[in-house]
């Protein structure tokens, strides 16, 4: 699986990716809406969790690499989720905090949500955001999501409110050119 968009190359993760994973995982300042930084066990955890997605759904969350250079600055791709009852494709993204502000994360999260929309049978791609989590918010509208609903989430021990943004394929077809 591979998805090249002007700047960047999307591609399955491996245990090569894990120092660039740490530069993400471990970060107190990037891990702020999953309430900090995790520690070794945990990011073993999660690489594990998106080589079992790989392996059972065909997709999950990608590296993000750099074309010019080769470098992994982040993750972006698609997860089977469990949101306001109902079994959805999600759209998510982490970028590792030397790489915000470049647009990256709205030109990776835009290819996978077209990914989604004409490989897998979803008519409709999701991103639920913990309220306080402007950036992610706006890399969703920037999407051409919108809010449908809110809930708390349970995790790490911490209650947390979420929003939760969608795009429609059909609105997705009929909005105007964003690339
Ligand atoms: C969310 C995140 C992926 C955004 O990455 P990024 O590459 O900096 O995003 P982009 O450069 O594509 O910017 C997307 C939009 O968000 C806006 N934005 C970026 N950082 C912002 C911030 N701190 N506050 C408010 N808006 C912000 C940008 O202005 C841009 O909108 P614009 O194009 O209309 O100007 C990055 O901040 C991150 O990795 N955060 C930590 C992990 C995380 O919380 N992931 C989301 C979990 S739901």
């Amino acid at each position: 699986m591979l998805i090249d968009t002007p700047r960047l190359q999307l591609r399955e993760m491996t245990a090569n990716d894990l120092p660039a994973l740490r530069a993400i995982l471990q970060d107190e300042q990037t891990m702020t809406a999953y309430e900090g930084a995790f520690d070794e066990p945990m990011v073993l955890q999660w690489l594990q969790r998106m080589l079992d997605r790989y392996r059972e759904d065909g997709y999950g969350l990608w590296a993000v690499e750099l074309r010019e250079t080769g470098t992994m600055i982040g993750q972006c791709g698609l997860t089977k989720q469990h949101i306001l009852d109902a079994d959805v494709v999600e759209v998510g993204y982490l970028f590792q905090r030397a790489h915000w502000g470049n647009g990256y994360a709205v030109e990776a999260a835009r290819a996978c949500r077209d990914y989604a929309f004409e490989f897998l049978d979803t008519d409709r791609v999701w991103a639920q955001v913990r309220d306080t989590n402007l950036a992610s918010m706006n890399v969703a509208i920037r999407l051409g999501m919108t809010v449908r609903g809110r809930f708390v989430k349970h995790y790490r021990g911490v209650e947390m409110p979420h929003l939760v943004f969608a795009i429609d394929k059909f609105g997705a077809l009929d909005r105007p050119a964003d690339h």
